[in-house]
């Protein structure tokens, strides 16, 4: 086989959020491959690293009242703790706050500059005077020059969709201190990409060798225009101070744009980890390496890849990329993932939920292509499609023929002419499990296509055994022989497609290899001349008692990790990494004035109490109410809200949210109401939030 040197990278997330599961569409789909990968023998090194620098980054910690630094460090922990939990093992997680990775930065900017791409120009941009800081495009917030909606970002409109200039705003004002901005000039360091070189370098790497998708490959034609035709635009590379990031080498108080040190922290963290591992780093950067180099991104972020950063490394001297694989977006249940919905599902989450993360990675699998299509997390599919593929066709074959091995047969599996007859039952009935085309669509990322074949095979196995049904024959006289050989064949067939799925199951196939008592299992080689049986476990091969291998996901499990995920609308921070996530609406609720004050007598009149909805219906005849019961302790209350608008009843029963216990009964049309549950609103009838308390309150606690 020949050896291939493979460097792979995922996109580097930002250090102020937490890992989604819209992440981890990435991280698994960039893992699978690079588990298939090392399962052959390649030598493969997976490396990411926390994208720690910008303007929101050190506007986070200064809320928060700590460093950079120590905000940076905190995130690092939570992503890798999350990331380990859903078997994303990489070969290192660094930072780009990193010496190696500011010694690139500042190694290909000076290449870049000694090349003559470097250019300085002032500019003029939106300064806050009170926080003396320049604001980003997502710090600035006004009235939308089109429509004159209110708060408004920057950069596009919300509500119109319309994308402008920060400075056209109307009204505009600081998202960091709510001052208004005013007009400052500054110089700013520009990578001269409209330079003749990246541009014809570009049409070139787009038009040859295979870099990119055909759809990406698209889009890279349409940013680059007709040849002749210059349609790319200089690209902005440093930041004012404040900012969190690397000093610009010779230009004081300028810093590197955080979107300038990003890729080239996949170099930083492959550095550091070759340090450690004494890998010979120029091996895989240097021009004319003969090493592979993989860069998996979400669509959202091709222009960053398949423009600025192979034109930086190719004028900097560097390798380019191989190949940039782009995916689509997650969606749940078809929408966008939504906070308010309870479907924006943190990793930590899931986790904390118990739920199990290959259910995840196979259900992802099952959806993956090499194309740059969204895919869809529809949550009963999910549970539908894990029970019946894992459990139903997969992990049922060993819980249903190991029995048989380990009471009857000593834990080995036939021997001799049993073996041999075995081996012809397989070469009979499952010629067609070669390894060729699922490994073919592995390659290709083509998971959904690997899942496909690799089912149809435990489909093939299950009729089987069901045929010659073991636990029939164990019913029989004198019949050793053929219970030996069909509940050895259901595990020999078991370990095969235990090889096809290690790569989307590394954890269930860990212990499937304590089981099975063999070494980790790897990619099945088979020679063109050789049959499938010679793939099998040896002859006489001996196996561990059947241990519980995994179980099936129960709907309430995903109705209780849709509501721990729920949570009420608020705006997101400025900056804050929503990708892949609804945009938030807004409604002005800062507009509606404070009411009187009142004093704390006046306050404790009121009694709040902690209450569980225990049954949410429709009433009929009534356009906004819903009727609730509600549990508060020691007896229950019957309370009519007006929340039939945004809320399904269903979804409400179970929850806990807080009631007005003391307010006078009300007669209404429908009954009567005795109490009220509390819930925010902006005045439009789809953002109605009730309140829940945190997990742990009772009810009937009084809230004070
Ligand atoms: O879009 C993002 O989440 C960025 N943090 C990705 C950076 S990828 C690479 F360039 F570092
Ligand atoms: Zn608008």
């Amino acid at each position: 086989m020949n050896k291939r040197k493979i460097l792979v990278t995922s996109a580097l997330p930002y250090a102020n959020g937490s890992i989604h599961l819209g992440h981890l569409v990435e991280y698994i789909q960039t893992d699978i491959w690079v588990r298939f990968q090392k399962m052959r023998g390649h030598a493969v090194y997976y490396v990411c690293a926390d994208d720690t620098h910008g303007t929101p980054i050190m506007l986070r910690a200064e809320k928060e009242g700590i460093t950079p630094e120590a905000l940076i460090t905190r995130v690092h922990a939570e992503h890798l703790r999350d990331f380990t939990g859903f078997y994303i093992q990489f070969d290192n997680y660094y930072s780009t706050h990193s010496p190696e990775t500011r010694h690139f930065s500042e190694d290909i900017y000076n290449k870049l500059k000694a090349a003559g791409l470097i250019a300085v120009r002032g500019i003029e941009q939106l300064y806050d005077p009170v926080k003396n800081m320049f604001l980003p495009d997502r710090f600035v917030k006004g009235e939308c020059p089109k429509c004159s909606a209110k708060d408004q970002y920057g950069d596009s409109c919300e509500v119109c969709g319309a994308a402008y200039a920060p400075t056209e705003l109307k009204n505009p004002y600081s998202a960091v201190s709510g001052a208004k901005p005013i007009n400052k000039s500054s110089e700013h360091y520009f990578f001269s990409l409209s330079d003749k070189r990246c541009a014809d370098f570009l049409r070139q790497w787009t038009c040859e060798g295979d870099h990119l998708q055909p759809e990406a490959a698209n889009k890279m034609r349409e940013w680059l225009g007709e040849a002749g035709e210059n349609k790319l635009s200089d690209w902005d590379i440093s930041r004012d101070a404040p900012y969190f990031g690397f000093e610009i080498p010779g230009a004081s108080g300028k810093y590197f744009y955080v979107w300038l040190d990003a890729p080239i922290g996949y170099m930083g963290s492959f550095k550091n980890l070759c340090e450690r591992e004494n890998i010979n780093f120029d091996e895989y950067w240097q021009l004319q390496s003969d090493a592979e180099l993989y860069h998996f991104i979400g669509k959202d972020i091709l222009y960053f890849h398949a423009l600025f950063w192979p034109a930086m490394l190719q004028n900097a001297g560097y390798r380019t990329p191989t190949k940039i694989f782009a995916h689509g977006f997650l969606t749940v249940n078809g929408e966008k993932m939504s906070k308010s919905r309870g479907t924006f599902i943190t990793a930590e989450s899931y986790l904390k939920q118990g739920l199990n993360p290959e259910w995840l990675r196979y259900y992802y699998a099952a959806k993956l292509n090499s194309t740059l299509e969204d895919i869809d997390l529809n949550l009963e599919d999910f549970v539908a499609r894990v029970n019946s593929d894992l459990i139903g066709k997969f992990i049922n074959i060993a819980s249903r023929c190991a029995g048989f091995i380990t009471k009857r047969f000593g834990g080995k599996l036939v021997a001799g002419e049993q073996y041999q007859a075995l081996q012809a039952m397989v070469d009979e009935h499952f010629s067609s499990w070669r390894p060729d085309a699922i490994e073919q669509a592995f390659e290709d990322r083509e998971f959904s296509a690997a899942i496909r074949q690799i089912m149809k095979f435990a489909d093939e196995a299950n009729e089987m055994i069901h045929t010659l049904a073991p636990w029939e024959i164990a019913k029989q006289p004198d019949c050793a022989d053929d219970l030996h050989r069909a509940s050895s064949l259901g595990i020999q067939l078991f370990y095969l497609l235990s090889c096809y799925l290690k790569p989307i199951l590394p954890g269930t196939v860990q212990q499937i290899e304590a089981f099975l008592y063999c070494e980790p299992l790897t990619w099945p080689q088979l020679g063109a001349d050789q049959s499938v049986s010679s793939l099998l476990l040896p002859a006489g091969h001996a196996i561990n008692a059947y241990q519980h291998l995994m179980t099936r996901i129960e709907a309430k499990q995903i109705d209780a990790l849709i509501a721990a995920n729920r949570q009420s609308l608020t705006a997101p921070e400025p900056g804050s990494p929503a990708r892949h996530a609804e945009k938030q609406q807004h409604t002005g609720v800062a507009a509606i004035p404070i009411a009187e004050t009142i004093s704390i007598d006046d306050f404790s009149k009121i009694d709040l109490r902690v209450a569980r909805i225990v049954n949410a219906e429709h009433v009929e005849g009534a356009e906004k109410l819903l009727k609730l019961t509600l549990d508060i302790g020691n007896e229950q209350r019957t309370v009519f809200a007006g929340i039939k608008s945004a809320y399904d009843p269903e979804k409400l029963i179970g929850r806990l949210t807080v009631m007005v216990a003391n307010l006078a009964p009300r007669k209404m049309k429908f009954g009567l109401s005795e109490g009220m549950v509390l819930a925010a609103g902006g005045g439009n009838p789809s953002e109605l939030f009730i309140l829940s308390p945190d997990s742990g309150a009772h009810p009937g606690m009084r809230i004070k």
